[in-house]
Formats: C-alpha cells, structure tokens, sequence
C-alpha cells in the first residue's frame, strides 16, 4: 500500500480523521492507492520500556492492535499521520502507538519513508503537538513532505478553517507529485 493515513484521535470521524482523509482522497482519485486507520476503536498498550525489542526488532507486547498498524506502517511509502492537541500535545493513544516503533529504531527500519504530519487544536498547542510528530519523524528519518495545522473543536469544524484545507491541498500535491508517474 502506497499511501497510509493514521488518526491518533478517539474520535473516529472527529477533525484530525477528517482532515486526514481529505488529504488521502485527493490523493486517491490520482489513482494512488490508499488507506486510512483510525486508532479510536484500537487497543493500544503502552511501551513498557523493557529494552527487549533491541534484540528482538519487534516490540515483545502481544494481544492487542498494535502489530498490525505497525505492519502497515511498514508496508506504507508515504504516512500521513495525525492528532488532535491535548494539553498543548499529542493525545495518549498515538503517543502509544508512536513509542512502540521505537522495536524499529534500532534498525532504521523506518528510514527513507515519506511523512506528512497533521495537528488540530482548539485554539493553542498545535505547535507542541506538531514537534512531537516532527520528533518522532526525524528519529526515524523519514523523508519529511510537511505538515498541516488545524483549527477547530466539535467534529467536521475543521472543513471551515480555510487555512488548513489550503494546506491539506498542498501536501496532497506533493504526495502525488511523488508517487505519481511522470513521462
Ligand atoms: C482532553 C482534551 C484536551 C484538549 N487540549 C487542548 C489544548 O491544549 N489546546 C486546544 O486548543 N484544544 C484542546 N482540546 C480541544 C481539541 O484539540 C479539539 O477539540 C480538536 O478539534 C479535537 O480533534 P479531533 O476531533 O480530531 O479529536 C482538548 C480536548 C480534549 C478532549
């Protein structure tokens, strides 16, 4: 799969899943292929810091969602990842999910991928919560392709902030611009 979208919100079609899927269907209608994960109804346990992924390079925590997202993550060329901003940061769910890779540090086996990372707040914090994606992106070296910050609170408002969309459409053509074919 070319193009993975993962939404760390509890709200399954709350702003960061919409946001992230409007990317992803700009994207698909240039005949890329696609496909979006939201981590709302996922189990997710938390990294239990026990080192034994340095020598297992898979993270040792069974029975539960993660080895599955990490699969696609895996499989993906271009992650767009996102989450809503809570107390100034990213929320605790894909904070989980993201401390996790850390099994795929030790190898770089991330390195080289493409990322876009996607932030929503209220009305402050999404820098915060934009540099941790950023941290976690950098770490494992992806390819860096930009990111888009948001502005909204119930679920759907984010389609009003004129900035994002416009941002949305901007990294949506880069994505394409890579993975599309040229003559
Ligand atoms: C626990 C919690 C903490 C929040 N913290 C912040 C915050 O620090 N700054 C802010 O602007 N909005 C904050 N919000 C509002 C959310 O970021 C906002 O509603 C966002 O649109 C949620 O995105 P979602 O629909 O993708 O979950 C918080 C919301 C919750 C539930």
């Amino acid at each position: 799969m070319k193009v993975l979208g993962i939404s760390g919100s509890m709200r399954k079609d709350g702003n960061t899943a919409q946001l992230i899927r409007y990317i992803l269907a700009k994207v698909q209608v240039e005949g890329i292929e696609t496909e979006f994960v939201s981590l709302a109804d996922k189990d997710i346990k938390p990294c239990t810091g026990c080192e034994r992924c340095k020598e297992t390079k898979w993270c040792v925590i069974e029975g539960d969602d993660w080895g599955d997202i990490a699969n696609r993550m895996l499989e993906a060329e271009v992650v767009v990842i996102g989450s809503p901003t809570y107390y100034y940061d990213i929320n605790g769910q894909l904070k989980n999910l993201i401390d996790r890779t850390y099994s795929f540090y030790h190898d770089r086996k991330l390195a080289g991928r493409n990322a876009v990372a996607v932030t929503v707040c209220a009305d402050r914090g999404c820098e915060r919560s934009l540099e941790t994606i950023e941290g976690f992106l950098n770490t494992h070296q992806y390819s860096y392709l930009g990111h888009v910050c948001g502005k909204a609170y119930m679920p759907g408002e984010i389609m009003t902030d004129e900035r994002a969309v416009k941002k949305a459409n901007a990294v949506a053509a880069k994505i394409i611009n890579l993975l599309q074919p040229h003559d």
